[in-house]
């Protein structure tokens, strides 16, 4: 097994069959250009370490630019014999290099101080560009919500009438646990930014190299504590998951109130026929495709979780090949992601709200009923007979076919005699709306305050 990082004590190679199992470049590759940045600052510490001459060193690095280059245009790639993006570099390096220099860069550093390292960095990157892609979304929301700052609609509890909202508002309910998960990326990367590089097989390094040296050329902010658990732990990676799944979980609440909104049925919204799709035997259908991916992908993303959870879950320290399995749930979660994004984007960058049906359907299903025991409890009544009262208001509506402001002023004053014909002041959606001006709250001066509060916090991410 001539490439091989290892065979001494063997006296066969491995099985085809054990070889296949092993084998991960078919995934980690994406590692690889990160691999060749880290064993270039690996070479320059032991450059220092006094462990490679300094005309080794210029080879080395050279090689090292040559091999990224090759990588990069696909001139270099695994091959058959490669156990794993690792090995198949060094062999890069040595067809470059030659195996005096080449065979130096090993010293010091185990595939599991590599990988780990590699990981975090991938994912480092991989999670700003996420972020980015959230806030695209969150934008879209912002856009769409400064573009109706009047427009109103049914509010809902267990998807059955509430209370009157302002679309922007309901809009920017949707921004803020975005604008939150892009926290938590950031937050994620505070423990991300820590380097196992130089913590050697488990053990750490006994060459007199420096792991600080390594780290801060890597960009990270600091190398780790303890050897063991830097090879060892991968609860980084699970906290990435999970943001990627709360992401996916979020953007999904928002997908099925797109679906059900651009129900005839509901009629708030007409999708773009550029994020729409057809269906090959209905003519008339446009169907929401992308909002059900989204919640498709969705459960993709929390099953990347758990899976990943469930390989973590006790093994034993320091590192075991179980931890093979850590990076394609992550890649994968990453990857569903960067399609989805731009999607969700674009389709609530389009969507067109039919505001004249929303306003229309806001006080259906008795929505300011509340509104009345309110407007009671401001004239001095107790709320449990003020509740009482607006509910008896409902019945009569209700039994007469009529909304809460066609009561009479009989139908009123036979409810409650507290129940005078001012009351009518808050029996309009706008009334009702401009009511609710605490900090929060629907009032329009209060979305417009949040709207503004939306985007600066999305400009300081
Ligand atoms: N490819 C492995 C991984 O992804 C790293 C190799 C570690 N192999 C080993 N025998 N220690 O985790």
């Amino acid at each position: 097994n001539e490439g091989a990082l290892w065979g001494g004590r063997f006296e066969s190679g491995p099985a085809a069959a054990m070889a296949a199992l092993s084998k991960s470049t078919h995934f980690d590759w994406v590692l690889a250009p990160y691999d060749v940045r880290a064993s270039q600052a690996h070479a320059r510490v032991l450059n220092k370490a006094g462990l490679l001459s300094e005309a080794d060193l210029v080879t080395m690095l050279d090689g090292l630019d040559r091999l990224a280059a090759d990588v990069a245009s696909g001139a270099f790639g695994p091959s058959d014999s490669d156990e794993d993006v690792h090995g198949a570099l060094e062999r890069g390096l040595i067809e470059r290099v030659g195996p005096e220099v080449g065979g130096r860069l090993r010293a010091g550093r185990s595939r599991n101080d590599q990988v780990a390292t590699l990981f975090r960095m991938w994912l480092r990157d991989a999670v700003r560009r996420i972020s980015t892609g959230v806030l695209d979304v969150v934008d879209a929301l912002a856009t769409q919500a400064g573009a109706h700052p009047d427009a109103v609609m049914p509010g809902k509890t267990h998807l059955q009438a509430a209370q009157p909202v302002l679309l922007a508002h309901h809009l920017l309910a949707h921004a803020h646990p975005l604008l939150r998960d892009v926290q938590r990326l950031r937050d994620f990367d505070v423990r991300a930014a820590v380097s196992p590089y130089g913590s050697g097989a488990l053990a750490g390094s006994s060459l007199g190299l420096d792991p600080e040296a390594i780290a801060a050329e890597l960009k990270f902010d600091s190398s780790a504590e303890n050897s063991i658990d830097a090879t060892a732990s991968r609860d980084f990676a699970a906290e990435a998951a999970f943001v990627l799944a709360m992401i996916g979980v979020d953007l999904s609440r928002m997908a099925e109130e797109i679906i059900i909104w651009s129900t005839p049925e509901f009629g708030y919204i007409t999708l773009a026929d550029a994020w729409s799709t057809g269906s090959s035997i209905m003519p008339q259908k446009k169907n929401p495709d992308v909002s059900e991916l989204t919640r498709g992908k969705s459960g993709r993303l929390i099953g990347n979780l758990t899976g990943l959870l469930a390989t973590l879950k006790a093994q034993p320290l320091a590192y075991n090949r179980d931890l093979q399995e850590d990076k394609e749930p992550v890649f994968d979660s990453v990857a569903q992601l960067e399609m989805l994004l731009p999607a969700i984007t674009g389709l609530v960058q389009t969507l067109e709200f039919h505001t004249a049906r929303m306003a229309e359907l806001a006080p259906a299903g008795f929505t300011l009923a509340t509104d009345i025991a309110e407007w009671m409890v401001r004239q001095g009544v107790p709320f449990r007979v003020a509740h009482e009262a607006a509910g008896a208001c409902v019945r009569v509506a209700e039994a007469r076919g009529v909304g809460l402001e066609d009561l009479t002023d009989e139908e009123l004053a036979g409810v409650d005699s507290a129940l005078t014909p001012a009351v009518r002041e808050v029996l309009t959606v706008e009334g009702s709306i401009a009511s609710r001006n605490a900090r929060g709250g629907t009032a329009g001066v209060r979305v417009a305050e949040q709207l503004d509060g939306v985007r600066a916090v999305a400009q300081s991410l």
